[in-house]
């Protein structure tokens, strides 16, 4: 059960002007500045819990000269970040880097894009993801599961999180591009997870340094950039709503009957495609991960599937009949939010939880961290679905829980993930259980953009036709 009084005493009285406490500042020494970037990158959700425990709910860090990095994890700071002041917030300057940022590959799509332009796009983008819209896309999600589904049989060991991975890619290639996945779809997504590695990693080389991560990057990006770029050409073509996202991008007008340029639909394709096929697979991954070692969840999950679902495969209508389904997965993205870390630059000056945060700041919002704080969850680390019978979310502060964030930048995509991933968890969990691999080394976090198991998941399926 959730605490209410999300207010906290620790920064309640400070004074106005201070900056919050946090970790000694790291001066402009090179040196020094690799080793805290390695140390912090090396084991970020550990190193951030830390502070939060050590200084409280407003951490702050001088890196180099003059750079103001905060961190925060209350509900109370994401709602002013996110929803009060959102107009005061950007994204990070770090996702804008051309270079080394998430912009290499996103370009200036839905997730780097700010302000008027950003609005413009949101809005044109809007309908795609409009309710009608996307159930018409269940019986894709549900079809493509199957023909998964068809490769697995009972005792064999599958890397689950790398399955997931091929599933919710062929579902955004079929529902973003109407194509099925191919070596070119395979393309996109490669691209998208070596730059995420880019953005999260520390690279101390020169980009113009033909190491043998710089020419990977190249040749990714240079297949990637081919592949959309002729997508777009063939199907600018043949003017067709094909019933596909792509379509309707490039249908849409603005009100003065301005379309997108070939560049800007580049830019959302990759977009939708980074923000849509890997959060729903690590939310997917993570959730087999708990069911293997809760099996008194597992088994009330399979009651309920089997109670609706008669062993037949679900459908659209199914899923308001599977409330624990539903639970299930919301409880996996409080332990494993796939998005654990959002960032934002301050405008202007603003003020959170008592401290002036000076214009220019960086802001990191830690998911992670408040989905984890014993203050607003009752015993934190256990994975009890029960937390989100719609009985008990009475008493859950509204903020502490935000997997796909809140206000004007919410994740577009929340809708379609979750009607994809408890139609892909209901399909899977009536037919197989998971059990962890002989073997698998210990689980552990590589918090990139999302959160995602390091060395993947090996699993063993076991049929539940042959399981008691
Ligand atoms: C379990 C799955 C998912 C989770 C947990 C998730 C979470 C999030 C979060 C937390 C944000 C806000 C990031 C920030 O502001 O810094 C976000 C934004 C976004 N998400 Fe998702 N997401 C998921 C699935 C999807 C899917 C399936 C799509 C599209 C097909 C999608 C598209 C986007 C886009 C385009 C944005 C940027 C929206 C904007 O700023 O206007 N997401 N998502």
């Amino acid at each position: 059960m959730a605490v209410t009084d999300t207010k906290s005493p620790i920064v309640a009285f400070k004074p106005k002007h201070d900056f919050p406490p946090g970790p000694p500042p790291v001066g402009t020494n090179p040196l020094a500045q690799l080793r805290f970037g390695l140390r912090v990158t090396g084991d970020p959700l550990n190193v951030m819990l830390g502070w939060f425990r050590q200084y409280g709910d407003i951490v702050h860090l001088q890196f180099g000269a003059a750079a103001h990095v905060y961190f925060l994890a209350h509900p109370d700071h994401f709602h002013t970040v996110l929803v009060e002041k959102a107009d005061q917030f950007h994204k990070s300057p770090s996702y804008k880097d051309e270079k080394r940022g998430l912009a290499r590959i996103l370009g200036n799509g839905l997730v780097t894009s700010d302000g008027d332009y950003w609005r413009r796009q949101r809005k044109l983008i809007q309908p795609a993801f409009h309710a009608r819209r996307i159930e018409a896309y269940a019986e894709e999600m549900i079809r493509l599961t199957r023909h998964l589904l068809q490769s697995w049989q009972d005792g064999k060991t599958v890397d689950v999180n790398d399955r997931m991975m091929w599933l919710t890619l062929a579902i955004v290639a079929k529902t973003i591009l109407d194509t099925d996945i191919t070596a070119d779809t395979e393309k996109i997504a490669e691209a998208v997870t070596v730059f995420q590695r880019l953005a999260f990693g520390v690279d101390i080389f020169p980009l113009w340094m033909p190491t043998p991560s710089h020419l990977k990057q190249r040749r990714v990006e240079k297949a990637m950039n081919d592949v959309v770029a002729a997508l777009i050409t063939q199907r600018r073509k043949v003017a067709e709503d094909r019933g596909d996202l792509l379509s309707m991008l490039l249908n849409s007008v603005d009100e003065d009957g301005q379309g997108m340029t070939d560049k800007q639909i580049r830019d959302e394709i990759v977009t939708l495609f980074l923000a849509g096929h890997e959060t729903t697979a690590n939310a997917l991954s993570w959730t087999w991960y708990l069911l293997a070692q809760h099996p008194e969840v597992e088994q009330k999950l399979h009651d309920e599937l089997d109670s609706v679902l008669h062993g037949k495969p679900p459908t659209l209508a199914d899923l308001k009949h599977l409330p624990y389904t539903e639970q299930v997965l919301q409880e996996s993205m409080r332990l494993y939010p796939p998005v654990w870390n959002m960032s934002r630059q301050a405008l202007a000056d603003v003020e959170i939880g008592g401290y002036i945060i000076p214009k220019g700041s960086e802001v990191n919002l830690n998911t992670y961290a408040m989905h984890h704080d014993s203050r607003w969850w009752e015993n934190p680390e256990r994975f009890i679905p029960e937390r989100f019978h719609p009985d008990r979310q009475i008493n859950m502060p509204k903020m502490a829980y935000l997997p796909f964030s809140a206000g004007p930048r919410v994740c577009i995509g929340n809708s379609f993930a979750m009607m994809e991933a408890r139609l892909i968890l209901a399909a899977v969990a009536s037919q197989y259980r998971l059990r962890m691999a002989d073997g698998q080394p210990s689980v552990k976090m590589e918090p990139l953009i999302a959160l995602r198991p390091q060395n993947g998941l090996s699993m063993i399926v076991r049929s539940r036709t042959h399981v008691g």
